[in-house]
């Protein structure tokens, strides 16, 4: 339907920004904001940088703000600055940062929670991002479900046994809570890029021959216990999996195991599935483009039900609008994109004929070839 404003501004109701729920969160749009490592935290604890990148982020009009890749311990870190939620300090320094955006915005805030495994103990990625060994003063030993280190020369990780498994799954678990009384509205498992739960899905990287090892079920099922304790943890909110629909390497995790995968979390309570991918191997060969991970995407939306969310190099607001309105996906979400133009859901919603959320203190700065374009927060 189409609806004349004030101006010239024709309102057209795009697939874009229809509403959605994901378990029990309302959406106002499909636009939700990628996590995103800053690398800025001081023994895992957030600090000022967070609140201003997360700040800015909150006011966008996005239907939904994701934390960065947060550490359920400190050997789960990427780098030695990743931000934590492992005890009582990291769980007050993102309470603070928390407590400042909420006091201004309403904006849904989820939290990826992840384990690096191998891909631990780095080193920030502006300076090099080289592995650092245990004996460094920024190092540790890193762990992972089997001992194959991620590039050759690397230290080798140690495997994990039961007690370690048990010790990274119950720290998940720990950091579940912290969330839910910090009253965050989602998890997302982070299961994609290579990190410790992906580990274990990749038979390039899993080389287990215990029940953790071996077939596709052995393999799902460290990431799906992990899944099924962080479900019961956070009861009565939304869970997600950010999953890598493939490896981009011969002999590895491909979109029909990440089908099987989708299926096996859908099952076991999870609210919405983000399909990335890459990130396991170096030898992986990415076809970088336009909307390249849609079509992983689209292969996942037909084997479940729950909302399907897609990534990676949307920048175009017809593009987006396609990708919703064609039924590819059921969500977008934005990395780079947003922080080139945090405001990009509101030039979204005025090129596509949609009304956005502005925070009310900006309600007066709307363009005046938009009347009408913004909602009060
Ligand atoms: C600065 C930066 C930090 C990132 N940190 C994370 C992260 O913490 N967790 C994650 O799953 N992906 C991370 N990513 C990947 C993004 O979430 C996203 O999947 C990717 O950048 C593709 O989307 P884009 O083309 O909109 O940037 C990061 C990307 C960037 C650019």
């Amino acid at each position: 339907m189409r609806r004349r404003c004030r101006t010239s501004f024709i309102m057209r109701n795009p697939a874009l920004f229809q509403p959605i729920h994901v378990g029990t969160l309302d959406l106002s749009n499909r636009i939700v904001i990628a996590p995103m490592c800053q690398y800025s935290a001081q023994n895992g604890c957030m600090n000022d940088w967070h609140l201003i990148h997360l700040g800015q982020l909150a006011i966008s009009g996005a239907a939904l703000l994701t934390i960065e890749a947060t550490a359920v311990l400190p050997d789960g870190r990427i780098t030695w600055a990743d931000v934590g939620l492992w005890n009582d300090e990291t769980e007050s320094a993102m309470g603070r940062v928390l407590e400042s955006i909420r006091r201004w915005s309403d904006v849904p805030i989820g939290i990826q929670l992840n384990h690096a495994g191998r891909k631990a103990s780095t080193e920030v990625p502006w300076a090099g991002g080289r592995q650092f060994a245990p004996n460094e003063s920024h190092g540790w030993q890193t762990v992972a479900p089997s001992a194959v280190p991620y590039a050759e020369g690397e230290v080798s990780p140690l495997a994990l046994d039961h007690d370690g498994l048990r010790r990274i799954r119950d720290a998940f678990v720990a950091s579940a809570t912290r969330a839910s009384r910090l009253g965050l509205e989602l998890i997302q498992l982070h299961c994609a890029h290579g990190y410790l739960l992906h580990q274990f899905l990749s038979p390039l990287s899993n080389r287990r021959d215990d029940e953790y090892g071996g077939s596709i079920e052995n393999r799902m099922r460290y990431p799906l216990e992990v899944l099924e304790a962080v479900r019961e943890a956070f009861r009565g909110k939304s869970v997600s999996v950010r999953v890598s629909g493939t490896d981009w390497v011969e002999g590895g995790w491909d979109i029909d195991q990440t089908c099987t995968f989708a299926k096996m979390v859908e099952d076991r309570g999870c609210d919405a599935i983000h399909i990335s991918s890459g990130g396991l191997h170096p030898a992986q060969q990415i076809p970088v483009g336009p909307n390249y991970q849609v079509p992983l995407a689209r292969a996942v939306k037909s084997a479940v039900r729950m909302p399907v969310v897609t990534v990676g190099l949307i920048t175009g607001f017809e593009q987006a609008e396609a990708i919703i309105a064609t039924g590819e996906a059921d969500m977008i979400a934005l990395a780079r994109t947003i922080v080139y133009d945090p405001r990009w859901p509101w030039h979204a919603a005025a090129e596509l004929g949609a009304r956005v959320r502005a925070p009310k203190q900006y309600l007066r700065t709307e363009p005046q070839r938009f009347q009408g374009l913004f909602e009060s927060e």
